[in-house]
Order: structure tokens, then sequence, then C-alpha cells
């Protein structure tokens, strides 16, 4: 009896993972939409980036994280990072099919045929990301034909760094963007740390072209499906708590860029000792 009280009471746990810092945007718009939730959240910040690195490899990867985030008993999860997405959302769902994974790319895709009058649409993203053509091939499967990719690897570190304004982020961002801002009305940001140039890119596409952050697409997903479920219940103090591979010398700043508040805890993990138990 005392057992299953205590499961009424505990609020539901959502599992977030990405690369690195990047998917706290994720977070941020999680928790804005969700009050009443517990996250655990997983940067594997020693290995990232993943945006250059092989299927196999990310797909191995993205197995460690949903593997350490299922440890930790999380309900949910949500693959914030867009790249493990792309790659290897099936892979994870076939893997861990006892509980609901979601990825990014497909609520960003759905968000981005409600928003285009033209029906032509860019995504942008990671060098891995882009190459797997995930959102393409949705949009295809939508009959949408007119879809334009392009990768744009630099504003991983400019927003890392803090240079989301400027000449420098402007220029990189005209480099990349020049090709597609013609040809489109909607572009999807298909990398966790694009919403922090969204300034920058809207200045050099221009305020007729509308930017997709999935984040917004992927929470509303989330709690319709815990509603739907019954899954949302009253927490008084939700709970971030926050796991890296490696805690890099300026987390704090990079905190303060990607997530705005302070997460009740953060702990170094390795991930190896936790998928080998
Ligand atoms: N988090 C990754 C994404 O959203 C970007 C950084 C990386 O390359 O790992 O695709």
């Amino acid at each position: 009896m005392k057992e299953s009280m205590e499961n009424i009471d505990k609020p539901l746990s959502i599992g977030v993972f990405d690369s690195g810092i990047g998917g706290l945007t994720v977070v941020k718009t999680l928790r804005s939409v969700l009050k009443d939730v517990n996250i655990v959240y997983l940067g594997d910040t020693a290995r990232v980036p993943y945006g250059t690195k092989s299927e196999e490899t990310i797909k191995r990867f993205a197995r460690e994280d949903a593997a350490f985030l299922i440890e930790k008993g999380v309900d949910i999860i949500v693959v914030a990072c867009n790249t493990a997405s792309s790659v290897a959302l099936s892979y994870l769902k076939k893997e861990f099919n006892h509980i609901p994974i979601f990825g990014v790319v497909e609520p960003g895709v759905n968000m981005a045929i409600q928003v285009s009058r033209s029906g032509h649409i860019g995504i942008i993203g990671t060098i891995a990301t882009i190459k797997s053509h995930a959102h393409k091939r949705i949009l295809n499967k939508h009959g949408i034909f007119n879809v334009y990719e392009k990768p744009c690897p630099l504003f991983v570190p400019l927003a890392e760094e803090g240079l989301t304004k400027g000449d420098i982020p402007r220029l990189i961002a005209e480099y990349y963007l020049k090709g597609i801002r013609e040809k489109v009305d909607t572009i999807i940001l298909g990398c966790t740390h694009y919403p922090i140039l969204i300034d920058t890119i809207k200045e050099v596409v221009g305020d007729s072209i509308h930017l997709v952050d999935p984040a917004h697409a992927v929470a509303k997903e989330v709690k319709s499906f815990l509603e739907k479920n019954n899954l949302l219940k009253k927490s008084g103090q939700p709970t971030l708590d926050l796991y890296l591979t490696d805690i890099p010398p300026h987390y704090h700043s990079l905190l303060s860029i990607f997530l705005g508040f302070t997460p009740d805890t953060i702990e170094k993990v390795n991930l190896k000792d936790i998928s080998s138990c």
C-alpha cells in the first residue's frame, strides 16, 4: 500500500539527451510547457560533436545515452539531439521498445508543413543530419519535394562561444543561407544550437521566412501524449538533474547561454561504466 501511494505522488520523469549542452534549449522549452515533470538530462559533452561522426558511431553513442537514462528510471525519453534523432531514432525505438521515445525530426517537419504556404522548405543542421536526409524523406512522404538542405557546422562553435550577434555570425549565416533563402518560406532549425543564433539567422533570411524550432513541436507532442495517457501529476518541486560526461571549464557560461537557469544537480558520469553494468 505504502509503495503504491509513493508511486501516485511520484512526478513523471522525462529523460532528455543530447550530444552536449545544446539540448538544454529543448529542456528550456519542455520546462515552459510541462511544469510538473522531473527532467533528467544527459549531455555527452566528452564526445560532442556527433554531427561529424559516422552513422555507426552515432547509433552506438545514442544507445549508450538512452541506456543511461533508463538506468536512471525515466518514464519517457526525448532525443533532443537532431543528429541522433535523424540517424538513430528507429534503432533506439527497436532496442528499447518498452519505453516511449520521442525524436525532434518528425515534430519539426510537421510544424514546418503547417506553417509553410509555398511548400518550399529548407533544413539546416549538422553534416550527419543533412546527410541522413531524415527530414527530406518525411517531407517527400507528405508530397513535398521542394526541399533544400544545408549543413551549417560553424553555427555550433559560434553558439557555444556566445558569439550570436555582430559581423562574424552574420557573415557565416550569409555564407550558409544565401543559397536557400531565395527558394523557401520556411526553414527548420535542425540542430539544438541554432535557436541561440535565431536573431542573426532572422536578420539574414528576412522576416518573411518562418524559422521552425523543433523544440516547441516536440514539447507539444510530448504534452499531448502525457495528457492522453493520463500521466501528468501535480508535483510540488519539479527537478532538473544534469548529467554530463565531461564538465567543461566554461560550463557556467554554457549553462547560462543554453538554459538560463540553474539546474538542481550537476554530476559527471562515465557512460561506459553504466552500459557495462
Ligand atoms: N546536438 C547536435 C544536434 O542537435 C549538434 C551538435 C553536434 O554535432 O553534436 O544535431
